[in-house]
């Protein structure tokens, strides 16, 4: 039986942390996946995450089975830092949340969450998206479509081909957004735009299904979550995926969540029987490390203050790491204008050199990034910088 299989390509993003690996330049660059990295190229673990499993070690007295639901605490927590503790959706018990597996998981979850409400279902999701979204959801059976959102040449957003293209969708489709920091592009829909598109979604009846894999990476927690709040204030029904391996820096317990939100309490308990379901069809229930951990840092003030600042310089790092790109790029005098990327959010941005050169800046100076010169700003360092900026001018 196992012969008829034909060997899978390397995933067009985890493949490039292989291959970094065995690369024996002392100078490579690692701009691939996306991780958060310290001026030595190290992604370190969080203090108040160090200081949560102290605590954890110490306390935890069973290792007993957790459900399908995972930690009701986690729940809570993660569903007030998302949403807000005062959002009208929670006040009125609309929302049933369930840890998931990183935000991957929770995203497999949604899949199957929306199979179980509609077979062939449709997603329309941004062109481009992270790589991962159309295989997984092809994997649950549902059918990828894309609307247009990023404009290479111009660097810009296209929003109105955005809408024009959503104006289309079906009251039965799904809609897949970013939260914020989008991935692969860096450019996030405004405010205003949000606004636009909320109401779309309640006028034409498709449903939100929003991925947030980077709050507190953009602005700061609460404004990278405009989005995800004024879209569960607008619609009845949406699903919001969320990631907590880059803000609390938990890459490999794998903790996310899932929520759903519906039209009323009594709805939102039936939708909550089915994805329990879903749950224990794919994975029976995730694991409970990483959730006792952001458990215990959103549970206490001080562990939660502690987070914001830890968080915050994360992003200001980030921050700096594209001015840093710009003005290096800027000063070999390279006939491209890059400062583009200093206007964009998180933790990517198109470099905007062709798949060639992508491959030439990999073969022959060992600076790694997806094939669509989306590169990783966390991989950035005021050591590699230099080597870096000369690297891209002489493919130029
Ligand atoms: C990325 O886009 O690099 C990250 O989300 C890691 C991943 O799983 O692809």
């Amino acid at each position: 039986m196992f012969d008829q299989l034909n060997p899978m390509p390397a995933d067009p993003i985890l493949g490039l942390l292989n291959e970094y690996r065995q690369d024996t330049n002392p100078n490579k660059v690692d701009l691939g996946v996306g991780v958060y990295k310290d001026p030595a190229g190290h992604t370190p673990i969080l203090e108040c995450v160090k200081t949560a499993e102290q605590y954890r070690l110490s306390t935890e007295n069973t290792k007993v089975y957790i459900g399908p639901t995972g930690s009701a605490d986690f729940n809570t927590l993660i569903t007030e830092l998302c949403f807000d503790n005062e959002h009208p959706a929670l006040l009125a018990n609309r929302i049933r949340t369930v840890s998931t597996p990183g935000g991957t998981g929770a995203l497999r979850v949604a899949a199957d969450f929306i199979t179980r409400c509609k077979k062939d279902a449709v997603i329309w999701v941004s062109d481009p998206t992270w790589a991962n979204h159309t295989g997984l959801f092809e994997a649950a059976g549902i059918t990828v479509k894309t609307y247009p959102y990023y404009d290479y040449d111009t660097k810009s957003l296209k929003f109105e081909e955005m809408i024009a293209c959503l104006e289309q969708v079906s009251a039965d489709d799904v809609v897949l957004l970013h939260a914020c920091c989008h991935n692969p592009s860096g450019m996030d829909l405004t405010q205003e735009q949000w606004d636009i598109v909320a109401e779309l979604a309640k006028t034409k009846g498709f449903t939100p299904l929003i991925d947030m894999a980077y709050q507190g990476f953009g602005t700061d927690e609460d404004t990278d979550a405009y989005g995800v709040r004024k879209m569960a204030a607008t619609v009845e029904n949406m699903i919001l995926c969320s990631s907590c391996s880059k803000n609390f820096g938990l890459y490999r317990e794998r903790i996310g969540s899932c929520s759903i939100i519906s039209s009323s309490a009594a709805k939102a308990d039936t939708a909550f029987s089915v994805l329990l379901y879903v749950v224990r069809c794919l994975y029976s229930m995730p694991p409970a490390h990483g959730a006792a951990i952001v458990e215990t840092i959103l549970g206490s003030a001080e562990l939660k203050q502690q987070w914001l600042d830890e968080l915050k310089h994360m992003r200001d790092r980030i921050n700096g790491n594209r001015k840093l790109l710009v003005d290096a790029l800027h000063g070999l005098n390279v006939d491209l204008d890059f400062s583009f990327i200093t206007e964009q959010k998180g933790m990517f941005s198109f470099l905007g050199v062709n798949p060639q050169q992508v491959e030439q800046l990999k073969n022959e100076y060992s600076v790694y990034m997806v094939g669509s010169s989306r590169i990783s700003i966390a991989g950035i360092t005021e050591t590699n910088v230099d080597y870096l900026a000369q690297s891209i001018a002489k493919v130029l």
